[in-house]
């Protein structure tokens, strides 16, 4: 089975010392770095974008998973691949021309991912999955972080393992992820854990590298 990642998400940080807060995630064992890319259109937030995320990426060699809930996405591929994205992810949601998009992705020499909402259907991605590198469960309804984990995305990651069967895709979970919920998302098939206030939120005394490893332990 494909190693476990785990990918702490920067919406959760502090903006004001975004490099420190990179810098301190990846000390504390971070796999890859989660970048949560919002528009107010797609979802009912925004967040930041190319330009941000192009300021911390000489922070670490770490993979930048960009996660873009923009509509259109297509428009903005390029600024992100030349912003330093390794793993750039669509949502299936988000325009009509999804073998476009991850085609587009692929061609600009990075990883190509596309992201499910809760409501939309494993089958509605069924046609593109030899075109994808990740596929990504969301697990809220995306647009915040701190929301609580959906109990019935865990029979979807099951259907989402059995449609990527043995092709070498990363089945990647955001949203309410916890050292809670983190064996059961894994033992339904995930190998990428994304988490933003489980590791960068709360006010309690642990630090980055005890909440990444409870969600590692767990
Ligand atoms: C949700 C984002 C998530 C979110 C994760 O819209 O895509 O990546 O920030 O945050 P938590 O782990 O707090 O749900
Ligand atoms: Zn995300």
């Amino acid at each position: 089975s494909r190693p476990v990642r785990i990918a702490p998400s920067i919406l959760s940080a502090d903006f004001s010392r975004l490099g420190d807060e990179v810098k301190a995630i990846v000390d504390a064992g971070a796999d890859y770095i989660h970048v949560d890319v919002m528009d107010g259109h797609f979802v009912p937030n925004i967040s930041f974008g190319a330009p941000v995320m192009k300021s911390i990426r000489g922070v670490t060699d770490k993979v930048f998973d960009v996660h873009l809930m923009i509509a259109p996405a297509d428009p903005y591929l390029a600024d992100f691949a030349k912003a330093g994205a390794d793993i750039i992810t669509v949502h299936a949601e988000a325009g009509p021309h999804l073998n476009r998009s991850l085609q587009a992705i692929r061609a600009l020499g990075k990883k190509a991912g596309v992201a499910l909402n809760p409501a939309t259907p494993v089958s509605a991605i069924q046609h593109v999955i030899d075109d994808v590198d990740l596929l990504l469960i969301m697990s809220v309804n995306p647009g915040f972080g701190g929301q609580s984990f959906i109990p019935g995305s865990i029979d979807k990651i099951r259907q989402a393992k059995a449609l990527i069967g043995g092709r070498d895709i990363d089945l990647e979970v955001d949203g309410g992820v916890t050292a809670d919920n983190a064996r059961a998302v894994v033992a339904a098939g995930a190998n990428v854990l994304v988490a933003g206030s489980s590791v960068y939120g709360g006010n309690d005394s642990t630090t980055y590298a005890g909440r990444i490893k409870a969600i590692r332990d767990a």
